[in-house]
């Protein structure tokens, strides 16, 4: 049993298969956390230590005793107006105006299977796979009450955590922060590991102390950005890919998000993870209830490698969902790169026609097709197709593209919209700007105010208008700018705005997903603005990078494996010199960075000399044999790209036969050293053979003394060794 509560010592346990989590109900009925760790059984509050702690309050209801104090208790759900002043996961302005709450213990409820979010991403299971936890705590001088969401997934080491809050006042009250997890620990050490980046080089890895004073990440951008990603690890120092303890919070939101870490004064962790409370103060009028996005937590005494499976294993399986779920993706060409703005109908056509023939399975028109659209200047918002500049209907065209044996996908931007623009010339009080003052523009566009229904339901229908047209099996979902000027003309209350929008576009894409069910989306922000377990719900993979460079790719996919699954990587080769860097790499070194997600093109095939379409077909073919084990096995980091030469992972089949070894040389030097790949995972005491060279390996031996990579003349050399297993 996942959850159990003991009535004698007033403890909540959760276990998965390897870890547990406490919390307790105290003298007082605060819920205070006990031990997040390796599994284990046991009644953990004799962690707990008292002592008279100076300058640190002492609740009214414990009297002299000025050893209590939630200053230095470890919490649930710590809030503003309790004696602790540590960063707060709740702050409330209530009716009067006074500033404060103190939630106590009134109650729980533990049921089969997991709770879902109106709304909102949430991880979900069978009733024989999870349980929920229900933690009812109520402020006693307003009334205010929350609900505190635990599920439990067992065999996923995966615990997640929402809040509901409710507003039982007569009047209306303000949210002014919410974070959804805490995470306190008494004692230890610990590192912070956080995503860091910016437009074309996103999810840098970043390995700090925790210390004294906040180290906080987090988004102020409505969407949660390049430049921070919502997805944190807690590591012991010792901590490495292979060994030691780490935990793994990352949050399931697509907007503005904060994540905090700080040692107290006394040396104690706390670790939170929510929704950004800069420009923040959501209303509740009487009545009303506001639900905090999921956090999902992941612990693992095996290292980093083991805590990322955990990540990818449940991602993949119990957040991402539809009909290509658990497929391997189509293996796609997108015009971008081919032709940016600059393409006919006929010109996608050739595109299909040279790229089937290669065995791509999925043509995908990008920008450009629809309203006034031969730059990024015009355009935006205008969803009818252009039927003049294509030269011929858009369902011709897909018919013909279909003709050929291939899916046909296509571009849009539902958030993004430009002043020169029908809809903006209609509507131009339905984008978000301040009344009074010129707005921000990012690549020359505005942000449509998705906080307000009414543009939603325009953008919906107008959507579905083009979806309606043929066959259209994917949808590349993009968003090219931050927001800014969160002013909403649908709301008195603005501190709603920058959530409101997020759940806006939340609906949009599950009405989008409720009509057509099977249709494949792949989020998209400028690449990886937007990447985070949230999106996962509605988009099964998103563009991982604008920077398609394989070198940089390396980098860039090595830091996305932290958290996110690899069948939700979109991963394309494109042409060369690349178009981001300049760097000239080998077209099998690009295939094989692009094997690491879900596997496309973005060239024109037609400029390919018959020796890269030759080694095009061979990727291709390579990519159908192998895409489901790199799609669903379980993935090793075996180098850091950031400090080695070389830039290597690996796959390993879940019954461990087989395994795919990949390594590309990001450095080259005079009497280059030889490297030898540490494989991972292997089962001791096994044989393992290598398919090209059918020489047969032990496989202790390839996991303690590794593989030698050969040594070779040339930049960006890359490998790629596939093993099975013979003994
Ligand atoms: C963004 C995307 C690109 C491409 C362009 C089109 O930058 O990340 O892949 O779709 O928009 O404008």
């Amino acid at each position: 049993m996942g959850i159990i509560f003991s009535e004698k010592e007033k403890t909540f346990t959760l276990h998965t298969a390897n870890s547990t989590y406490q919390m307790q109900v105290d003298a007082y009925g605060f819920l205070l956390h006990l031990y997040y760790g390796r599994r284990t059984e046991g009644c953990m509050d004799y962690l707990l230590c008292y002592a008279d702690r100076g300058f640190s309050g002492n609740p009214y209801d414990a009297g002299v005793d000025r050893t209590y104090s939630m200053d230095v208790l470890p919490q649930e759900l710590p809030t503003h107006g309790t004696g602790d002043y540590r960063s707060p996961a709740v702050v409330i302005r209530n009716v009067d105006g006074s500033y404060g709450c103190d939630f106590r213990y009134q109650g729980y409820r533990i049921a089969d299977g997991k709770y879902a979010l109106p709304g909102l991403p949430a991880v979900y299971a069978r009733d024989d796979e999870a349980q929920t936890l229900e933690i009812d705590l109520k402020d006693r001088a307003t009334g205010v009450e929350i609900t505190l969401f635990y599920g439990v997934l067992p065999s996923l080491d995966l615990i997640t955590r929402s809040a509901c809050v409710r507003n039982n006042e007569a009047g209306k009250i303000y949210l002014e922060k919410i974070q959804t997890a805490c995470l306190d620990w008494v004692g230890g050490a610990y590192d912070l590991i956080t995503f860091y980046g910016r437009h074309a080089m996103e999810r840098n890895v970043q390995r700090t102390r925790i210390a004294h004073g906040a180290q906080v990440i987090g988004s102020r951008r409505g969407t949660s950005s390049h430049q921070y990603n919502p997805m944190m690890i807690v590591a012991g120092q010792e901590t490495t890919e292979e060994s030691g303890s780490c935990y793994a919070v990352s949050f399931l939101y697509s907007g503005s998000f904060k994540g905090e870490a700080e040692q107290d004064q006394f040396g104690q962790t706390r670790v939170q993870l929510g929704l950004s409370d800069e420009l923040f103060s959501y209303p509740l009028e009487a009545g009303e209830c506001f639900y905090a996005p999921e956090v999902v937590l992941s612990y693992s005494d095996k290292g980093l490698s083991r805590l990322s499976q955990n990540l990818h294993e449940g991602f993949r399986t119990h957040l991402c969902r539809g009909k290509y779920r658990d497929l391997v993706r189509p293996i796609l060409l997108n015009s971008w790169e081919a032709s940016y703005f600059d393409f006919d109908g006929e010109a996608i056509y050739q595109f299909a026609k040279n790229a089937v023939d290669l065995g791509v399975e999925m043509l995908v028109l990008d920008d450009g097709w629809f309203g006034k659209r031969d730059d990024d200047l015009s355009g935006l918002g205008d969803w009818y197709v252009n039927e003049e500049k294509l030269g011929e209907k858009l369902e011709h065209l897909i018919d013909r593209i279909n003709g050929l044996g291939l899916k046909f996908g296509i571009w849009f931007e539902p958030e993004g919209i430009n002043e020169d623009s029908d809809l903006y010339r209609a509507h131009p009080d339905w984008v978000l700007a301040v009344p009074g003052r010129d707005p921000v523009r990012a690549r020359y566009q505005l942000v449509l105010d998705f906080s307000r229904k009414e543009v939603i339901d325009y953008i919906f229908e107008a959507m579905c208008k083009v979806l309606d047209k043929g066959n259209i099996e994917y949808v590349k979902w993009d968003m090219n700018r931050s927001l800014s000027d969160c002013f909403s003309r649908g709301t008195k209350d603005q501190g709603r705005v920058m959530h409101d929008y997020v759940l806006g576009l939340y609906d949009l894409q599950e009405r989008i997903l409720a009509r057509y069910p099977n249709l494949l989306l792949e989020g998209c922000s400028g690449g990886g603005g937007r990447f985070d377990a949230g999106m996962l719900y509605y988009t099964p993979q998103i563009w991982c990078s604008d920077n398609s460079d394989a070198i940089d790719r390396v980098r860039i996919q090595y830091g996305t494996s932290f958290g996110y699954p690899i069948s939700t990587v979109g991963s394309h080769v494109s042409a060369t010199p690349n178009h981001q860097t300049g760097r000239v790499t080998p077209f099998a070194t690009r295939g094989i960075t692009a094997m690491a997600g879900t596997f496309g093109y973005e060239l024109d095939p037609r400029k390919l000399s018959e020796e890269e379409k030759a080694e095009m077909r061979t990727q291709i073919a390579t990519y159908k044999r192998y895409g489901a084990l790199i799609q669903t096995g379980a993935y090793f980091r075996l180098t850091n790209p950031f400090t080695e030469e070389v830039g290597a992972w690996q796959f390993l089949s879940k019954d461990q036969s087989e395994l795919l070894v990949n390594a590309v040389m990001l450095e080259i030097h005079g009497n280059m050293p030889v490297n030898y790949l540490r494989l991972k995972g292997l089962p001791k005491g096994c044989l393992y053979q290598e398919e090209s060279s059918k020489a047969v390996y032990a496989s202790d031996a390839l996991m303690e003394a590794g593989l030698p990579l050969p040594v070779e003349m040339g930049e960006y050399q890359s490998y790629q060794f596939h093993f099975t297993k013979v003994s």
